[in-house]
């Protein structure tokens, strides 16, 4: 059984549809051990509860350091034995500790094709705005293992998804959440537990 520990911080809409496919038998041998959110008032929170699932909130804002906050998640995360970590609507910054404690068994979805409208300023809607301020004709969702840097990490799996004429943020995270979030999430999970993610040069190779 693989231990999932996940980090939310907003509506949950990804946390829920890896809790859809462990019930539907996809993640069969996946159990979400514990929900960990950046904000007190997230809906992912509640998600939780009704799934009968251990659930906390630990934010940056009750540490006095980037290393107490990471602390604070290692010893939640290890009490739970988590053996992998996923950022799902994650919109907080771990530091560095966090990720040596569990590297490379932390991944991450971004709502964009990484390396397109990513990094620091990019997260939740503004991907979206940017794409359409862009012009792009295609956008689309990456998870990939988390690094030291910000959405720098290797590239997993992506999934496109088309923009079109007179789409809003709003609507185009709509369709990217439900037509790439939702499914590249769980099948980099799935792929995990069945050990067939190799990192080679900064890489991942799928066996
Ligand atoms: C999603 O687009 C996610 O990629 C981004 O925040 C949005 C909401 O995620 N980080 P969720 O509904 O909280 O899973």
């Amino acid at each position: 059984m693989l231990n999932i520990g996940v980090l939310v911080s907003g509506n949950g809409t990804n946390l829920q549809a890896i809790i859809n496919n462990i019930y539907n038998g996809y993640l069969a041998r996946c159990m979400i051990v514990t929900v960990v959110s950046s904000n007190q008032d997230a809906f992912a929170l509640q998600i939780a509860k009704e799934n009968n699932i251990f659930h906390a909130t630990i934010s940056k804002k009750g540490c006095k350091t980037i290393k107490e906050y990471d602390k604070k998640l290692i010893a939640n995360f290890k009490m739970q034995k988590v053996d992998l970590v996923v950022m799902a609507g994650f919109n907080s910054i771990v530091g560095k500790d966090f990720i040596q404690e569990f590297k490379n068994k932390i991944i991450n979805i971004h709502p964009s094709l990484i390396p397109s409208f990513c990094g620091k300023s990019l997260y939740g809607m503004k991907p979206h705005q940017a794409a359409l301020n862009y012009g792009v004709k295609v956008t689309g969702a990456t998870v990939h293992f988390v690094d030291e840097g910000v959405d720098t990490g290797p590239i997993i799996l992506q999934k496109a998804v088309k923009i079109k004429d007179n789409d809003t943020a709003e609507i185009l995270q709509q369709r990217v959440m439900k037509k790439a979030e939702w499914k590249i999430l769980s099948k980099a999970i799935k792929l995990f537990e069945e050990n067939r993610l190799v990192i080679e040069n900064n890489k991942v190779k799928i066996l």
